[in-house]
């Protein structure tokens, strides 16, 4: 797996998922299955930014990003430096994929469901991830839905591995400590990102490595 840096030409910048067309294809996705587009429109530059911002990516190994829609999470990953064949998504809306493989062309993108991250992912990560990026609206979901992505992701990670997650509600959409499986986590909240339409708040879930299998 290519873990180098990308050295993009400012020409192959990729656009923020902010774009007036962005805007339709999100909201188009929204009229046709609200609960499962989560929000209106994309998610603004300034929260995509600090989900990207908020863990090391310098070690080897790939990022599994988890419901990225339009690719605004994406293209702050990318503009960070991190190299597109390292992201893997997991996306269930099919225009969505589409896109984002004309976007990202030597990333990995998963049409599939990111509740049953287990099987979804099979066969697609070379090495364990080093970090989860999560945009999926888990709080239109039952509680046993989210734990269990958590759980999977943790298994798909390394130790080490953050699971990222933001959300447009005040508590978190995840318990903030306890066990996902058998998997012990805390986890901590990051200020809130107010330059987002709502205003946004990001976790960040680390598993407890020495009571882990
Ligand atoms: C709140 S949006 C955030 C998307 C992205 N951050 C953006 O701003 O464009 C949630 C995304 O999760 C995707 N999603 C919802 N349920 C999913 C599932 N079961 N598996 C994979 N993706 C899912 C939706 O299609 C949507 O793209």
């Amino acid at each position: 797996m290519n873990n180098q840096a990308s050295q993009r030409h400012p020409k192959q910048r990729r656009p923020s998922g902010s774009s007036l067309a962005d805007q339709a294809r999100f909201f188009k996705s929204w009229i046709e299955n609200p609960a499962r587009a989560g929000a209106i429109s994309p998610s603004g530059p300034y929260l995509a930014r600090a989900m990207a911002g908020c863990f090391d990516f310098s070690g080897d190994g790939p990022i599994l990003e988890l419901g990225p829609g339009t690719g605004p999470v994406t293209a702050a990953l990318v503009a960070r430096g991190v190299a597109e064949s390292r992201i893997v998504m997991v996306e269930y809306d099919v225009t969505f994929c589409e896109l984002l493989r004309q976007r990202y062309p030597k990333a990995t993108v998963i049409q599939g469901d990111a509740y049953d991250l287990m099987k979804s992912v099979e066969g697609h990560l070379a090495t364990p991830a080093i970090a989860v990026i999560s945009s999926l609206p888990l709080l239109l979901r039952p509680p046993q839905d989210r734990q269990r992505v958590l759980e999977h992701a943790f298994r798909l990670a390394r130790n080490d591995a953050p699971f990222v997650q933001f959300s447009y509600g005040l508590k978190s959409p995840l318990p903030r400590a306890g066990m996902a499986g058998s998997i012990a986590y805390n986890s901590r909240r990051l200020p809130p990102v107010l330059l987002n339409v709502p205003p946004a708040h990001i976790w960040v879930f680390n598993r407890l490595s020495k009571a882990n299998p």
